[in-house]
């Protein structure tokens, strides 16, 4: 099973790299990143994407960051350091791992004393944040693992994989674990309009790792379940406020219909994705440009004249969420702000 990373800090070339998933399936790039522009500009065009992946990506651009500025006072230096970390954090702002991984960065920045002491800081930060992100994942993919029947066909939409995450996955990382466990288990991936993660990017890691998958359009989920297609959905998260559950657009109509269907509805990830402290109506949803919509290939197939809407993420009350496989264990109906807390300090 694959286990290589997503995007990793090259020391000999002291720079970011990343694979390009703009490319995928048709091409395997990976690109080496210098500055925080073409960070920006690669978070902005989802070439690195997926909620804990933009956590380690937030935190090794303060790693960038670091190397960007000139070798001043260390007030000066870290006046831009903050500078770049508010215009990484402005490009996405639903999912919040961005911002985390900034954060955390910037914290343990504060006992620098000198530039090169910063330098030092940010990068071994920053690596401990991809590391502990793929344990996160194989915890979940563990901690999910015992909730799925032996033979299963599972559900899941947009891409909560390895290319997610600093490796492995937190959805897709269930199915991984599971299957290593011995369990026979099917993939529906829900191709995702209108950036087709699920299509592009689901489908090729579990191909890759010989994973049984088919993919479907978004709108033949509803017929899959009523025909007795589908055992269970597994998604991933973008953000977990106290009321809802934030993903790619179209997570939470599957879990209208799996609750119509009384399909057991899961979402995978780890703590670092919760939000315990604001509600559904705190959280900016990103609306993304019309192209991405009206354009498919080299054709437009919308009008001029006719609007578009284009939001990246949707909210899933939590009423219609069966349980969150997390990193520390299974959070199970009813699932509330108090236990979101206390599971946070308590582990
Ligand atoms: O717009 P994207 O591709 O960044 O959206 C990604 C998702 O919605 C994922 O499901 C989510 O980040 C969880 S990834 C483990």
């Amino acid at each position: 099973m694959n286990d290589s990373a997503t995007l990793w800090w090259d020391r000999a070339k002291d720079c970011l790299c990343y694979i390009e998933q703009t490319l995928l399936p048709g091409e395997y790039v990976i690109i080496e990143c210098r500055s925080i522009d073409r960070l920006a500009t690669a978070i902005r065009r989802l070439e690195v994407r997926g909620a804990p992946a933009l956590g380690v990506a937030g935190a090794y651009g303060i790693t960038l960051a670091t190397r960007t500025f000139p070798h001043e006072d260390v007030d000066t230096f870290m006046a831009g350091v903050r500078q770049a970390a508010e215009q990484l954090r402005s490009t996405r702002p639903t999912a919040i791992n961005l911002g985390w991984g900034i954060n955390r960065v910037l914290a343990a920045l504060a006992t620098a004393h000198s530039v090169d002491e910063a330098r030092a800081i940010a990068l071994r930060e920053a690596d401990a944040i991809a590391r502990e992100d793929t344990a996160c994942c194989h915890a979940i993919g563990n901690n999910g693992a015992a909730l799925l029947p032996g033979r299963c066909t599972v559900l899941t939409h947009c891409n909560a994989g390895a290319l997610a995450c600093s490796s492995w996955g937190t959805a897709l990382g269930v199915i991984r674990s599971a299957v290593m466990a011995g369990k026979e288990v099917k993939v529906i991936s829900c191709e995702t309009r209108p950036l087709l993660q699920g299509a592009r990017l689901t489908a090729w890691e579990l191909a890759r790792d010989g994973i049984d998958v088919t993919v479907i359009t978004d709108s033949m989920a509803a017929h899959f379940m009523r025909a007795g297609a589908i055992d269970v959905v597994i998604v991933g998260a973008d953000r977990i406020t106290r009321d809802a559950v934030f993903n790619k657009i179209g997570t939470y109509m599957h879990a209208v219909c799996a609750r119509h269907h009384g399909i057991p509805f899961y979402v995978a990830a780890p703590l670092s994705t919760f939000d315990p402290d604001n509600t559904e109506r705190d959280v900016l949803i990103e609306e993304r440009g019309r192209e991405e919509v009206t354009v498919m290939g080299n054709r437009t197939y919308v009008p001029d004249g006719a609007k578009v809407k284009n939001p990246a993420f949707d909210a899933t009350p939590m009423d219609l969420v069966t349980a969150i496989i997390t990193e520390k264990g299974v959070l199970h109906q009813p699932i509330d702000t108090r236990s979101y807390l206390s599971f946070r300090t308590s582990h």
